[in-house]
């Protein structure tokens, strides 16, 4: 990620839901240009190439799964019903980066919210404002993922429900798992993180010896600040999604965070 001062672009100012917005079958396809499904094509086919050996099998297996187009911008009604029938979540289309009670209310409902616009050509290696390929290719392979998309709920219900530090232990718990974590493997360290996963840099950067990696500790993860603005120099790593199912848990009814089912 290139070094940009906060707020620079507007994009990255987060816009309120005053009411529905469409989810699943109701999502109309925008009428995409031919130079943005070419830069779908592009973007995809380079993350693609840089994944084997860096990527989770459990992210590789959801990519598979979601079964993107690798010519043109996937239909998010497309990616909504491949969601529904793997874990039972839904895609709404949204506007923009969203209001955290906004965005935490979707998680909390089993709703992924997704924006349905690309980054410009010269915005191929960062962009301010997460667009279309970080929500779809990033984050969409994951929630096919059973234990991962139970955990997303239950961490999205739990930020609803904080207030005040709190909420900023489960924003930095979601930014350092769901965006930015790392899983030791029998093969080496791999990638689940969403935001890692779409961005060029981020997945060459982050299995280097220069980021620290630190074992998952739900305690430390809550605790720890980060800058959205450069590559990331600390990640956590875990040992399966069911530890971090299971820390973030008894970590969350500790601290009476975790909302009764
Ligand atoms: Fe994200």
């Amino acid at each position: 990620m290139a070094a940009t001062e906060p707020h620079a672009d507007p994009r990255t100012t987060p816009v309120r839901l005053d009411g529905p917005v469409p989810e699943g079958d109701e999502i109309l396809t925008p009428l995409y240009t031919t130079e943005q499904h070419e830069t779908w094509k592009l973007l995809y086919a380079r993350q693609r190439l840089l994944l084997p050996g860096r990527a989770d099998d459990d992210y590789l297996a959801g990519l598979a799964r979601m079964q993107f187009p690798d010519d043109r911008i996937p239909s998010l009604r497309d990616c909504s019903a491949t969601l529904t029938r793997a874990t039972g979540w839904r895609v709404a289309r949204v506007p923009g980066l969203l209001r955290e009670e906004d965005f935490f209310a979707c998680l909390a409902r089993r709703v992924f919210p997704s924006t349905d616009y690309i980054r410009s050509r010269a915005e191929m290696d960062y962009t301010p404002a997460p667009d279309l390929f970080h929500d779809v290719f990033g984050h969409m392979p994951m929630i096919t993922h059973r234990a991962f998309a139970d955990f997303y709920q239950r961490l999205g219900a739990a930020a609803l429900a904080a207030r005040g530090d709190d909420r900023r232990r489960l924003e930095r718990f979601y930014w350092f798992t769901v965006e930015f974590g790392l899983i030791r493997t029998q093969r080496g360290l791999r990638i689940y993180g969403n935001g890692i996963l779409s961005s060029y840099a981020e997945v060459r950067h982050s299995l280097t010896d220069a980021v620290e990696k630190l074992p998952f500790d739900a305690d430390r993860i809550a605790e720890q600040d980060y800058d959205v603005w450069h590559l990331q120099p600390l990640l956590f790593v875990i040992d399966s999604f069911e530890q971090l199912a299971h820390g973030f848990d008894h970590w969350a009814r500790r601290r009476g965070l975790a909302r009764p089912d």
